[in-house]
């Protein structure tokens, strides 16, 4: 067996007593993509907090690349190679869609000597153009990313964490508050992602989930309830009951 790319180890989380988390065991393979579903309060954000750093676990080990995260601040931890996606797009909106992208693909440690690197210049605006391939902005390269519509601002920030290329996506939600088809294009670009970057997304809605057509993990109070395909997760008896409050969920 591989050893994974990332791996809770135990991890609970005590707030003032109470077990955000509760033993939590999860280990994440290098090329996967990996959802995470729950109900309400289950642990999920978290269970973010605790891989990012913002959130201390009360006891066990969160280990990435063979390093222990536990202890480490949070612009530490990104900077080993974890990027993190908010629920809210937080992209420049003064800024066109290629201004935002230079600045996600330019290393902030080396201004000057990127400045008078032709090379690295044509390198970058090379892969400022293939990630705008990939979240299909190619036609909105100079409109201000404030214009965007919600769903393409999520894009954009895909791309801009991919630009920053972390070894692990984090994905927050990705598609609250997207139409129909802007939440299928969300799950395909993910899936496109796969193989070349670890990714680890969280979300609600099934329809997504279903067709990212990845492994699932269920978070239930604080614990790793299940994990499987979503033929298994859906027929989990643990896993209707869990999600009784809304079984039109589990029937679509
Ligand atoms: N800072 C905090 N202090 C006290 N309790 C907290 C704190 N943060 C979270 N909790 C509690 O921990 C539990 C897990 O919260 P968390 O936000 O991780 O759940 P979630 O799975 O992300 O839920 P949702 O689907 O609603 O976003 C909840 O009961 C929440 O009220
Ligand atoms: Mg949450």
């Amino acid at each position: 067996m591989k050893v994974p790319l990332l791996e809770l180890r135990h991890i609970s989380v005590s707030f003032e007593g109470f077990l955000a988390l509760n033993n939590l065991n999860l280990s994440l393979q290098a090329g996967e993509l990996r959802a995470v579903i729950g109900p309400n309060g289950a642990g999920k954000t978290t269970f973010l907090d605790v891989i990012t750093g913002k959130v201390k676990p009360t006891s066990g080990d969160v280990i990435f690349k063979n390093c222990s995260l536990v202890g480490k601040r949070e612009h530490q931890i990104a900077r080993l190679g974890i990027g993190r996606k908010f629920q809210s797009p937080r992209v420049f909106e003064s800024l066109t869609v290629f201004e935002n992208l230079t600045l996600a693909v330019s290393k902030p440690k080396r201004p000057l000597p990127l400045l008078f690197d032709n090379n690295n210049q044509s390198k970058n605006l090379d892969q400022i153009h293939h990630l705008m391939n990939i979240v299909n902005l190619q036609t909105r390269k100079d409109i201000y990313a404030g214009s965007l519509s919600h769903g393409q601002k999520q894009w954009l920030e895909i791309a801009m964490l991919v630009g920053q290329d972390p070894d692990l996506l984090l994905v927050d939600e990705p598609v609250a508050g997207l139409t129909d088809e802007e939440t299928e294009l969300t799950a395909d670009l993910l899936r496109s992602l796969t193989g070349d970057h670890t990714i680890l997304v969280i979300d609600h809605d099934m329809e997504f989930i279903r067709r990212l057509n990845n492994p699932i993990t269920v978070l239930h109070q604080g614990s790793v309830l299940c994990e499987g395909p979503m033929s298994q997760i859906q027929t989990d008896p643990r896993v209707v009951e869990v999600y009784l409050g809304r079984p039109e969920e589990l029937e679509k």
